[in-house]
């Protein structure tokens, strides 16, 4: 399908919602990530006419009109294989997924069992770091990190930029009126030599604005 707009003939794999590293068969751990932040790009990024395929983690949301393939996995790992396999000529990677980043060290295969030893001591290892694999990539897409953030945003943000070596950040306050789990957020784009606040908005509004930035600053890029 021939499409128009600013991200017309761009392919993005974008990640979404959170993940859940299982425990035993009962229980996980997991974060409040709807998923809404990620679709909403997901579907700005189409009505701007790029090819998306969109990676979700287990959340409770339709497919955005026009996403040419949505994969559903569950936990970080399964995120990571999957936008993997999805990054083959991709040009713009968003990573707007909560990935866990750490899981249980040993998983049970039987639900653990309340006893007189009393609570159970959990060994958690880390999880593979998907943004900071996909911008270490040969060739490299352009990549986008958001930053989830209670405090020090603009500090928090502009290190995990560098430290990842992103194209742009979105960051994000995170408490629990806005930002993860509810309709609205606000954004602080940062770049190597600038920032833009967009203010606070619903999800989609917002989507809009951040993905028609993405795609000047790609446009950009390709120029340079
Ligand atoms: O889903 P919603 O309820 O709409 O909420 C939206 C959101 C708050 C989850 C979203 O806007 C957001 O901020 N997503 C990133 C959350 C996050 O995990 O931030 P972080 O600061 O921990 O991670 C930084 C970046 O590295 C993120 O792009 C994250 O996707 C990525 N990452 C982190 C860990 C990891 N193991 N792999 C990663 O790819």
């Amino acid at each position: 399908m021939s499409r128009e707009g600013a991200l017309a003939g761009v392919k993005a794999v974008i990640d979404a919602g959170p993940t859940y590293e299982d425990i035993d068969p009962v229980r996980f751990l997991g974060n409040r990530s709807s998923g809404k932040m990620g679709f909403a790009v997901a579907e700005a990024a189409v009505q701007a006419g790029a090819e998306v395929i969109l990676i979700a983690g287990p959340v409770a949301l339709p497919t955005p009109p026009g996403v040419a393939r949505r994969v559903d996995v569950r936990s970080a790992r399964q995120m990571r294989d999957a936008v993997m396999r999805a990054m083959d000529g991709a040009d713009i990677f968003i990573a707007a997924a909560a990935v866990a980043d750490w899981r249980v060290a040993d998983y049970s295969a039987r639900k653990i069992k309340k006893g007189p030893a009393g609570a159970p001591v959990l060994e958690l290892v880390e999880n593979p770091d998907i943004l900071a694999e996909v911008a270490a990539r040969d060739p490299r897409p352009f990549v986008v990190g958001f930053a989830a953030e209670t405090d020090h945003v603009t500090e928090h943000a502009r290190e995990k930029l560098v430290r990842k070596k992103l194209d742009l950040l979105a960051a994000n306050r995170v408490d629990e009126n806005i930002g993860i789990g509810t309709d609205d957020n606000a954004l602080e784009l940062i770049w190597t030599d600038g920032s833009e606040t967009l203010p606070r908005a619903g999800k989609s509004e917002l989507a809009k604005a951040l993905v028609a930035r993405i795609a000047a600053h790609y446009h950009a890029r390709r120029r340079a």
